[in-house]
């Protein structure tokens, strides 16, 4: 019975919690709170990382900015540590960019999404207008100290310099400090973060990081001093800017459902035929015409009036039609000469070769893949051989394992090309093997951009690039096999000719001279033979 009067007690306490009790706890969700509890999700989840990702959000938009503005980069990174504490450190990443105007600074430092790039398909490091807000919000969180910006956009206009924090409740930046001051430069921009972190070297080291980069971008020229304050310099090898890539409209095969409601309500187009044509690419008339047909729509409808199951309809529709691949002159390889150029400067190997795949498509998005390969020299012999990835020239050091590039790299046979394998394993050797996917957007598994995810397209693409470059290293480890063997037997017959001089002299009973004679020739024959 008591019993029994408990549990109804119990259950009139919990549903006294009404909706307007809910309500009253439910709230909007900023998005700089979110990416604080998820600081992980950005790359931040833990110092050593913090540290890397903070240097290289930095490098990655000094690089974007100076190749749009045509600009060849010169970068210094400086990492300091503060007050001599064991895990805080002052990192100041500079460039001699074009500068950013006045008025966006606090947006752009002190705002997360916002950003140049996230609006258009066109091929560059950063993508979503997440990354130098991320990593000072991260500094903020760490130290409590602002981020340090200070940029000019020309000899003739005075420099801004301005410290900021953001307003995390908001997404709003809060500014501290708006001065002009003296910053003896032509043009360029000076980020300075301070953050809780931890330096170590290594493999996944922002020093790795920085040797990498120097590699896939022969054209930067970065200066880079540690905590212990050396100094190492990585000079230009190449003063070729990379061919510009072109911005392109999305193509229909690329679009999600909702992305297509959304473009049908913003666009300026009058008509659906000249949405379709104007908004995308590689839509004709022909097509668009089609593809109203399929979907068994009017051509002349006003696209802001299409309901969401017209829109299905349309989207079905797309699906249906044969659409020429997207252009590919939006992508900019690095190019073999240059790779090999990249890797001859950081790397002492007796054989490098490279192979850059004609542009292919995935989801509509264009993408070209390209290898290098460094075979033998300083390489040690007996280790798996070190796999380097990019995309769109940015090296990724974390997640190796769910990278597409890594499984590529597993699924070729490398036994075919002379290197030894174990199942499911990448290669032994001494070999370092550089992977670069350039696209206008990356499908990176997550937003902390470590991994590319698995398209059955781009994993084609890194298996053919691997497979030619594969071939090129069989063909130089059997030359040299050949040639060690023919040293070998020369080296072994070498020897006993002056025996077979002595021989002959005392079996065909000949002078000194006439054996001379004949030990001269068969060593002018040995020498000239070739087996
Ligand atoms: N060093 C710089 N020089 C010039 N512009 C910059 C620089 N750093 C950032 N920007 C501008 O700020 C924007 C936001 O940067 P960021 O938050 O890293 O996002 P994303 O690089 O993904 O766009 C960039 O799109 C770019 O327009
Ligand atoms: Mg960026």
């Amino acid at each position: 019975m008591t019993v029994l009067k408990k549990s109804k007690q119990l259950t009139e306490n919990v549903s006294k919690i009404t909706a307007h009790d809910l309500a009253k706890k439910q709230r909007e969700i900023s998005v700089s709170e979110f990416f604080t509890k998820n600081r992980h999700l950005l790359g931040f989840d833990n110092p050593r990382k913090a540290l890397l990702t903070t240097i290289k959000e930095g490098i990655d938009n000094s690089l974007d900015a100076c190749e749009e503005a045509k600009i060849l980069p010169d970068i210094k990174v400086r990492i300091n540590h503060v007050n001599d504490t064991e895990d805080r450190f002052r990192v100041t990443i500079e460039d001699n960019g074009p500068g950013i105007l006045k008025s966006h600074i606090p947006k752009i430092f002190g705002k997360l999404l916002y950003g140049s790039k996230f609006h258009r398909l066109k091929m560059s490091r950063g993508q979503q207008g997440i990354g130098i807000s991320a990593a000072g919000m991260y500094g903020q969180l760490t130290t409590g100290k602002p981020i340090l910006i200070t940029s000019k956009i020309s000899p003739k206009k005075p420099a801004h310099h301005y410290s900021l924090v953001v307003d995390t409740q908001k997404n709003e930046p809060r500014i501290l400090k708006d001065e002009i001051v003296h910053y003896d430069t032509k043009h360029g921009t000076k980020v300075a973060i301070e953050l809780e972190a931890k330096y170590q070297k290594g493999r996944q080291s922002v020093d790795g990081y920085i040797e990498q980069t120097s590699i896939a971008n022969p054209h930067t020229d970065i200066t880079y001093i540690n905590p212990e304050g050396k100094e190492t310099r990585y000079p230009r090898a190449s003063k070729e800017l990379p061919i510009e890539p072109k911005e392109i409209k999305p193509h229909p095969y690329g679009m999600e459902l909702g992305m297509l409601i959304k473009m049908l309500h913003d666009t300026k187009a009058k008509n659906l035929r000249s949405f379709l044509i104007k908004d995308f690419s590689r839509v004709s008339a022909r097509v668009a015409k089609e593809i109203c047909e399929k979907a068994n729509l009017y051509e002349k409808a006003r696209p802001s009036r299409i309901a969401v199951q017209e829109a299905d309809a349309l989207f079905k529709a797309i699906k249906l039609t044969k659409i020429m691949n997207p252009p590919a002159d939006c992508i900019s390889p690095i190019g073999e000469e240059s790779i090999i150029q990249g890797l001859k400067k950081q790397i002492n190997a007796d054989f490098f070769t490279s192979n850059t795949r004609p542009p292919s498509v995935y989801r509509g998005n264009p993408f070209q893949i390209e290898v290098g390969l460094a075979y033998g020299g300083d390489l040690p012999e007996e280790r798996l051989i070190r796999l380097l990835r990019f995309a769109n020239r940015v090296p990724l050091l974390y997640q190796q394992s769910a990278c597409v590039i890594t499984e590529s790299a597993i699924n070729t046979s490398w036994r075919n090309y002379g290197l030894q394998q174990s199942t499911g394993a990448l290669p032994a050797g001494p070999v370092i093997l550089m992977v670069h996917l350039a696209s206008v957007w990356v499908p990176f598994t997550s937003e902390s951009k470590e991994a590319i995810a698995h398209y059955p397209e781009i994993e084609k693409e890194v298996k053919l690039a691997l497979q030619e470059c594969g071939r090129h290293l069989s063909t130089f480890i059997k030359r040299r096999k050949k040639t060690a063997e023919e040293i070998k037997k020369k080296t072994y017959i070498k020897k006993y000719i002056p025996h077979i001089g002595i021989a002959l002299k005392e079996i065909l009973n000949l002078n000194n001279k006439q054996e001379l004679k004949i030990v001269n020739n068969l060593t002018n024959i040995l020498e000239r033979s070739r087996s």
